[in-house]
C-alpha cells in the first residue's frame, strides 16, 4: 500500500571528510555494498517499488548506482564476478529510482519536502541511509513500520532507547504507551540537553508520513541550527492529530558516525563469515 520511500540523501557528510569531498556519503561501503543499496533493499523488503531520491551537488554518483554500467556489465559478463552484480541488477529491475535535487542544505525537514514533486497526495516512508537498520529475527525494520501504518494510518517515527548523554544528537519523544513499545506521541524535542530531554527514546532515520506534513513543513520555521526540523513538522501533526512512535525490532548503526560505521563494519563481517 505504501510505494513509496523517500531517501533525504543532499547532506554533506561532513563528519567523513575527507572521504565525502568528493562521494557522497551514502555511497560509504559497508562491506562491499553502500549504504544506500541497504535501504533500498529495506524498502523493496516492505512492499515499496518507487525509490525517490533527494540529490545536491556531488552526488551523481547514486544515480549512476541505481543504473547499467554496460561497459562493465560486458567485461566481467562470463566470469567469475559476474554474480556480484546480481543484486543491484535486481534491485534496478523491480524499482523506479527517481531523483530531485536540494539546492540549499537547509535540514531534514526542507528536503523532505523537496520531495513534494516525487512523491504526490500519498503516506510514503523516509529512510535515512547512514543509519544501516538489520533484523536477524524477522521483518527488517520498515516492514515492521508499515504494519503499524496499516493499523493506525496515522505518521510514524521508528524509536530507539539510547543513552540518556546522548540524547541531544536525536530527536527525542514522549507518549503514552499504547501497545507494547508503541507510543502515542504527546511531545518531540529536537536535540534536547539531557536535563531537557523528555525521555531517552530518540528517533532515528525511518519515518512514514502521511502527505499533510508537507503543509506542516511549509508552515515550519527554522528550529535548532537554524535548520528546518522534521521533528517541528511532526510536532505539529501529533498536536492537531496523531503520530506514533515505534520500538523497532533489530539492531541500528550510525553509519553518519566513524564509530558506528567501524561496528556495522564488523557487524556485517562477522555475519558473511557465519555464512
Ligand atoms: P545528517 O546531519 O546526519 O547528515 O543528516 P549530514 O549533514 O550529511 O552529515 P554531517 O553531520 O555533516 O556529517 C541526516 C540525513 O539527512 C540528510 C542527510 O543526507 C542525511 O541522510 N539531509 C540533511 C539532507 O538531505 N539535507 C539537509 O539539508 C540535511
Amino acid at each position: 500500500m505504501i510505494k513509496r520511500c523517500l531517501f533525504p540523501a543532499a547532506g554533506y557528510g561532513t563528519r567523513f571528510l575527507p572521504a565525502t569531498k568528493a562521494m557522497p556519503k551514502e555511497m560509504l561501503p559497508v562491506m562491499a555494498k553502500p549504504l544506500i543499496q541497504y535501504g533500498v533493499e529495506e524498502a523493496v523488503e516492505a512492499g515499496m517499488d518507487i525509490m525517490a531520491i533527494i540529490t545536491g551537488r556531488g552526488k551523481r554518483a547514486i544515480e549512476d548506482h541505481f543504473d547499467i554500467s554496460y561497459e562493465l556489465e560486458h567485461q566481467i559478463k562470463g566470469s567469475s564476478k559476474e554474480h556480484l552484480l546480481d543484486d543491484i541488477r535486481e534491485l534496478i529491475n523491480k524499482c523506479t529510482f527517481t531523483y530531485t535535487r536540494q539546492i540549499e542544505m537547509k535540514g531534514l525537514g526542507d528536503a523532505i519536502y523537496k520531495g513534494r514533486v516525487l512523491i504526490g497526495n500519498e503516506p510514503f516512508a523516509v529512510l535515512l541511509a547512514d543509519d544501516l537498520c538489520t533484523n536477524t529475527e524477522g521483518d527488517g525494520v520498515l516492514a515492521q513500520m508499515v504494519k503499524v501504518y496499516e493499523k493506525y494510518r496515522c505518521s510514524i517515527v521508528a524509536v530507539q532507547e539510547v543513552p540518556m548523554d546522548q540524547v541531544n544528537k536525536y530527536g527525542v519523544i514522549s507518549g503514552k504507551e499504547i501497545d507494547s513499545g508503541l507510543y502515542m506521541v504527546d511531545t518531540m524535542v529536537e536535540k534536547p540537553e539531557p536535563e531537557e530531554a523528555p525521555s531517552n527514546l530518540a528517533i532515528i532515520g525511518r519515518y512514514i508520513l502521511t502527505p499533510d506534513i508537507f503543509e506542516l513543513i511549509e508552515q515550519t520555521e527554522p528550529g535548532k541550527g537554524g535548520e528546518i526540523q522534521i521533528t517541528d513538522a511532526l510536532m505539529a501533526q501529533a498536536k492537531k492529530g496523531m503520530v506514533m512512535a515505534y520500538k523497532f525490532k533489530g539492531r541500528r548503526f550510525d553509519c553518519g558516525s566513524i564509530d558506528g560505521f567501524v561496528e556495522a563494519t564488523n557487524y556485517f563481517y562477522e555475519k558473511s563469515k557465519e555464512k
